[in-house]
Formats: C-alpha cells, sequence, structure tokens
C-alpha cells in the first residue's frame, strides 16, 4: 500500500482513491490462515458474523462455505463488485432507505455486503451478529474514530457474541498508519471498558521479534514510500488475534 495519509489518517474519499487506484495491497489471494486455526470454536451453534470494513477478503468466502450467514460494510461499492465479479458469486443490488448507500446479496441472501459508512451501521438496518471479525479493520480506523468504532460494533453483537480482533504490532516511527501500529496496550486501553479481552498469543505471527524495552512513538512524518517497504525497517513486526466477549 503506497498511502494518501496525512498524518495517519484517511478518509472515506481517501480510501475509495485507493480502489480506483488498485492500491489495495492489504487484500490477501487467500482466507486468514487463522480461521483454520480456530475453526473448530467458530464453528457450532453460531451462524451470523459481521465483518466491518471489508473490502473484497477472502475471509468472506471461508464463513459462506462453512454455512455462515455472512454481512459486511465496505465504502468504496468497487471493491464490493469485485469481491461478486471474482468469486463468480451472482448478486442482487438495492438502495438502502434508511442511510446513504447500497447492499448487495448473493441470491441465496448468505452474504450481504452494505455499501456504506461503518459508521452508518444499526442494527435496525443489518441485525445483531453471533460473531464479529475485524480483520484489518480496527488497525484501519482514523485514532480520533476508535470509540465510535467500538460502540458501533457493541451495538452489531449479540449479548453472547463473539468479536475476534486481529491486530499488527510495528514501530509506529516508521509508518503513521493506516494501518496504525496496535500493540497489546492500545488494544486493552480502547476495549476493555466494554470487553473481556483474551490474547490469543499461540496464533502470533512474529515476523521480527520486539525489544522488551521499546518506547512508542508515533510520528506524523515517514520516509518510506509503501508500507511493506516501512515493515521492512520496523525492528519488529507482530501480528496478533484477540478474542473478546462483552462485560
Ligand atoms: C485495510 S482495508 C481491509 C479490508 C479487509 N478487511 C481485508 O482484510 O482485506 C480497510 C477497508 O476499510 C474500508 N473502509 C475504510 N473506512 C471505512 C468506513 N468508514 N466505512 C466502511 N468501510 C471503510 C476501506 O475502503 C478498505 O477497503
Amino acid at each position: 500500500m503506497s498511502t494518501d495519509a496525512v498524518g495517519g489518517t484517511l478518509d472515506n474519499d481517501g480510501w475509495k482513491n485507493m480502489w480506483d487506484k488498485g492500491e489495495t495491497d492489504f487484500h490477501q489471494s487467500t482466507f486468514d490462515r487463522f480461521l483454520d486455526l480456530r475453526k473448530a470454536e467458530l464453528l457450532g451453534e453460531n451462524r451470523s458474523v459481521f465483518l466491518p470494513l471489508c473490502g473484497k477478503t477472502l475471509d468472506i468466502i471461508w464463513f459462506y462455505n462453512h454455512g455462515f450467514k455472512v454481512s459486511g460494510v465496505e465504502i468504496a461499492e468497487l471493491a464490493v463488485q469485485q469481491f461478486f465479479s471474482e468469486n463468480n458469486i451472482e448478486c442482487k443490488v438495492e438502495s438502502l432507505q434508511t442511510v446513504p448507500g447500497k447492499l448487495y446479496k448473493s441470491i441465496d441472501n448468505k452474504i450481504q455486503l452494505y455499501v456504506a459508512d461503518m459508521f452508518e451501521m444499526t442494527p435496525e438496518l443489518c441485525g445483531q451478529f453471533d460473531i464479529i471479525w475485524d480483520s484489518k479493520a480496527f488497525v484501519a480506523i482514523n485514532r480520533s474514530d476508535r470509540q465510535k468504532y467500538i460502540n458501533t460494533l457493541v451495538s452489531l453483537m449479540k449479548k453472547e457474541g463473539r468479536y475476534y480482533l486481529a491486530s499488527i504490532d510495528y514501530d509506529p516511527a516508521v509508518w503513521p498508519g493506516p494501518p496504525h501500529s496496535c500493540p497489546d496496550k492500545v488494544i486493552v486501553s480502547n476495549y476493555s471498558g466494554r470487553f473481556n479481552i483474551e490474547i490469543l498469543k499461540d496464533a502470533d505471527e512474529v515476523m521480527k521479534q520486539k525489544p522488551e524495552t521499546r518506547e512508542e512513538t508515533p510520528v506524523q512524518k515517514h520516509e518510506y514510500d509503501t508500507i511493506q517497504s516501512a515493515f521492512q525497517a520496523s525492528s519488529y513486526l507482530l501480528f496478533r488475534w484477540y478474542k473478546m466477549t462483552l462485560k
């Protein structure tokens, strides 16, 4: 990903622009390996899942193929169109009545992707879910929107639901975000008011070990053009999953 980000923020037009220009290096050509790793606990009675900021992730396909009703929200219509066309899934489209946007649905209604602003999502609009699947979503949100984002997701979760979150931890001096570096303390400080948090260290992907005494020093300027070169320059790089339930 190169970035239009200024000082680590990106607005909705900025994200749409990136899709238009094909600057979507965050998109992976397969589903997250964590899905198979945690398959036993993901399956079972829970059958609805919501993916905030879903892009065209193939995680949607994994859930769909495992019998879930899958919903997601994505601001860039192009991403949602590409999701259906690239996966050869026929879809129908309708306009949303209460908020600006559209709903793309598979013919069997089991995939429902909202082209809308995440912050417009309400239980009245899209329902409540057994599982929230937050992959590259919280880390993409502007820092100033984090509490609003969490409040929105809490409203979309069933009381007994589970929230899975993938985070990334790297030296914030090399890149202003998105994705923002979100070490444990950022996750805990943002989520612990509403959630019980389990850190799933067995699922860690440690690319470069973090020094014990590293200070977190976010910067407004960065010297790397792409996130790949910034990650190479970071002295540490860790991908970690968290599992949360409502308090
Ligand atoms: C880092 S990408 C991750 C996409 C996807 N989760 C994945 O793993 O490939 C973040 C996505 O969020 C979308 N997005 C950003 N802000 C949004 C908002 N306020 N509402 C809905 N989608 C948003 C962007 O267009 C982008 O596709």
